[in-house]
């Protein structure tokens, strides 16, 4: 795997690829690398020629300092994994490589898809979130980007940007990869306290059981039931909301709409947890 620190050098590197005819297979990360990152890049691997993992821990888009200082980093093992995997190429640029003083920054009106869920509690977050993604999209310019269900409202942001910007770059989501209780695999998992880690597949547990009293209560009752199934002891719930998968709006008859997604952000602890669970889409 060749490891790439600056713009100029993979622009040089992928303008040759694409000379040869190859297709560039992008997938964004801020690294502390586990099986759910791994996963996107095992796609890449399969429907590109080159595949790119960026690791940039994005400062734009922490909304507390604290979270980004606390931000696992460990881009040795992360290289390995990467290697291992077969990526082609790594790209860990500095901050100032990303956002040099001329850089003129980007952004979009989200149209309403930043103010919900995730953007409630984290001011600015999507803005920061979208100005880097259009940055390595800008930098990277592959036929693909690959990103992970586990975040629904970034790649559902993310794609209302590329199709609202028109740009040319496709994207691929990957389903969620869990550990074997269920707990959606996240970098922040290894901040939970044991006795906190082994309660926190309730959380799957709670998004798999509303999807089940769908069936004989309305949307609102089933929202409090989960409330209160994931109020226990050391755990917070911030919200659980049942939503139309489009607009991202909660919904009050699920038999109206055709695309309903289950998102939910949790306190375990110290650390806040997000999982979702698609309960319906129909094509
Ligand atoms: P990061 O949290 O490192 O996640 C990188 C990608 O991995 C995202 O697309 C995310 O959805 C995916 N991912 C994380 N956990 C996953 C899991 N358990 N299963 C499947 N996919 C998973 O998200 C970001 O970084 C940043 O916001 C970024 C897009 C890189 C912009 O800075």
């Amino acid at each position: 795997m060749k490891v790439i620190r600056t713009i100029k050098d993979i622009q040089r590197e992928l303008n040759e690829r694409r000379k040869e005819g190859k297709t560039i297979g992008f997938s964004p990360t801020m690294g502390a690398l586990h099986n759910g990152h791994s996963s996107l890049i095992a796609q890449s691997i399969e429907n590109d020629d080159i595949s790119v993992c960026s690791i940039f821990v994005n400062p734009t888009q922490f909304n507390e300092k604290s979270d980004l200082e606390k931000y696992p980093r460990n881009l040795e093992s992360d290289m390995k994994i990467l290697d291992e995997i077969g990526c082609d190429i790594l790209f860990a640029p500095t901050a100032e490589e990303v956002y040099p003083p001329d850089f003129v920054s980007f952004s979009m009106d989200l149209s309403g898809l930043d103010d919900l869920m995730e953007g409630k509690k984290r001011p600015g977050h999507f803005a920061g979130m979208i100005e880097v993604v259009h940055r390595l999209l800008e930098i990277v310019d592959p036929e693909h980007i690959y990103m992970g269900q586990k975040d629904f409202q970034q790649f559902s942001i993310v794609d209302y940007m590329l199709k609202t910007e028109r740009m040319k770059t496709e994207l691929v989501v990957c389903p969620i990869v869990r550990e074997e209780d269920g707990l959606a695999m996240s970098s922040r998992n290894t901040r939970l306290e044991p006795n906190i880690r082994k309660r926190a597949s309730n959380i799957y547990k709670t998004l798999k059981a509303s999807k089940d009293w769908l069936k004989y209560i309305p949307v609102k009752y089933a929202v409090d039931k989960a409330m209160n199934a994931l109020d226990i002891s050391d755990f917070e719930p911030e919200y659980f909301e049942i939503v139309d998968g489009f607009t991202l709006k909660g919904i009050e008859d699920y038999r109206k709409s055709d695309y309903v997604v289950a998102c939910t952000a949790v306190w375990a602890g110290d650390v806040r947890l997000i999982d979702n669970m698609i309960y319906k889409k129909d094509s």
